[in-house]
């Protein structure tokens, strides 16, 4: 009989064609749902069974052979093929291999098109889970290096110039901040995701007397969804999550370029631990910072999943539509590059040193601390867009007499106001400067202490 084993293939006359099964099936990545499609298969029957649906011994069985079935996934002993066409069907075709036509029950009031969207939200739930706790262990990391560098002067850049003296400390804790609001988004984001699906069938719901909060309640979602055809249609929490994990990206990736330029002998900032950089096949004194570049390169590659869901949901009519079996490779390499990114550089964050003398010479360069020239005249009664005109003026001065600011003797400050007095020394040193910010935010050693203290009071277990 033709189609006789798949499981739609009633009104069928000829078999499908080898190329349309292998063009059509998902089992080679969807395989990865299949504790997920257990779980909810298994929900599924004990509520048939409550409802009445079918009978409780029916359900007893499809819930041991699922067990079984799981068992044996686990341990490799069925293989998936092409023909299964997707996990669902595989899982499926498997139950009925084993129990026979009570096996057949379990699909009852229950479409692919909502058990699709069940699996991928049962396992986004629990993947979202997985990106916080990795997000956090970075955050920690982050806290400690923090901690440990609360000395440490680096030189501020805007424009990739040097700017202004800030602690390292403070420094670390801007992508800690970054970082937070991340797993911000990412919680948000969950409470999207844990919507129970199912019920939607194939988009209309199913005419048999199904009880929907219970399922909820047996697969641990607080809500379900609201409309049957929204549901099955609906993808916005997969590109919610890309989109979050593309923000991730970006922060590693900004973090990572930061730590190339400084690993470089011109800057000479960080040394990044052998361990987590590698060597060039032609010269041997090379020692490349190819985790951070690979993870910069790797943003592009989420940005790139985003990029296809956003372009795969736009153009398509109301409700399911195949096209939506598309979704789940950008969503797993999403999820996959984030996670092994987040893994692997607060490993090589942890093991990189900071080169606290070479930032320090780097911050007393470039002027920067001009500006607190300008404040100290600020305190002295002078308008700023004034005391920014003299000081600008002073630092001419220095370069053409090739002196720094640090060497100007205090009649020459003078030259330029006659306001200055010998106090304009200490107000010019790295320390003075960044101590004397030390309002909320700012990178004074007691403003840094203090956000430390914040965080490590609001996180408990840092
Ligand atoms: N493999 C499909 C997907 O990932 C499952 C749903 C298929 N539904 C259907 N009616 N063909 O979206």
């Amino acid at each position: 009989m033709a189609n006789a084993k798949k499981v739609w293939g009633g009104r069928f006359q000829k078999p499908t064609a080898k190329s349309v099964e292998k063009f059509t099936a998902s089992i080679h990545y969807d395989k990865r749902l299949y504790q997920y499609d257990i779980e909810g298969s298994i929900a599924h029957a004990a509520m048939l069974a409550k409802q009445g649906i079918i009978a409780k011994g029916e359900a007893e069985k499809i819930v041991a052979a699922l067990t079984a079935i799981k068992k044996d996934v686990e341990k490799g002993k069925i293989a998936f093929n092409p023909s299964d066409e997707d996990i669902h069907m595989a899982i499926e075709k498997e139950l009925i291999s084993r129990i026979g036509d009570t096996g057949g029950k379990l699909h009852t009031a229950r479409s692919r098109n909502d058990q699709v969207v069940l699996d991928v939200r049962l396992f986004l739930r629990a993947e979202i889970d997985n990106v916080l706790s990795l997000l956090k262990a970075l955050q920690s990391q982050l806290v400690r290096s923090a901690k440990s560098e609360i000395k440490t002067i680096m030189p501020g850049y805007t424009h990739m110039q040097k700017a202004q003296p800030v602690l390292l400390s403070h420094y670390l804790l801007a992508f800690w901040e970054m970082l937070e609001r991340d797993g911000q988004r990412l919680r948000d984001c969950r409470g999207r995701v844990d919507i129970l699906p199912l019920g939607a069938a194939a988009l209309a719901g199913t005419s048999l007397p199904i009880d929907r909060s219970y399922t909820a309640k047996l697969l641990d979602f607080p809500q379900v969804s609201k409309n049957s055809m929204d549901t099955v249609a609906d993808r916005d929490f997969i590109a919610e999550f890309i989109f979050a994990s593309s923000l991730v990206m970006m922060h590693l990736s900004r973090f990572c370029e930061d730590l190339i330029l400084w690993s470089s002998d011109e800057f000479g900032f960080v040394e990044i631990s052998d361990a987590y950089t590698t060597g060039s096949s032609i010269m041997p004194q090379k020692k490349n910072p190819d985790v951070a570049e690979l993870i910069r390169g790797k943003a592009a590659r989420v940005y790139g999943d985003l990029f296809a869901i956003m372009t795969l949901l736009k153009g398509l009519p109301m409700a399911y539509n195949r096209d939506l079996q598309e979704d789940k490779e950008p969503l797993f390499d999403a999820v996959d590059t984030v996670k092994d990114c987040l893994q692997i550089f607060t490993e090589a964050i942890g093991q990189t040193k900071f080169n606290a003398a070479r930032m320090y010479a780097a911050a007393q360069g470039g002027f920067s601390t001009a500006t607190d020239v300008a404040e100290y005249l600020v305190r002295k009664g002078v308008p700023f867009r004034e005391s920014h005109e003299i000081v600008g003026k002073i630092v001419a001065y220095c370069i053409k007499n090739k002196k720094t600011m640090d060497e100007l003797l205090l009649i020459e400050y003078q030259k330029f106001y006659k306001g200055f007095t010998a106090d304009i020394k200490e107000s010019i040193k790295l320390e003075k400067a960044i101590n004397s910010r030390s309002h909320k935010g700012g990178t004074a050693t007691a403003a840094v202490l203090e956000r430390i203290r914040e965080i490590e009071k609001n996180s408990g277990n840092i």
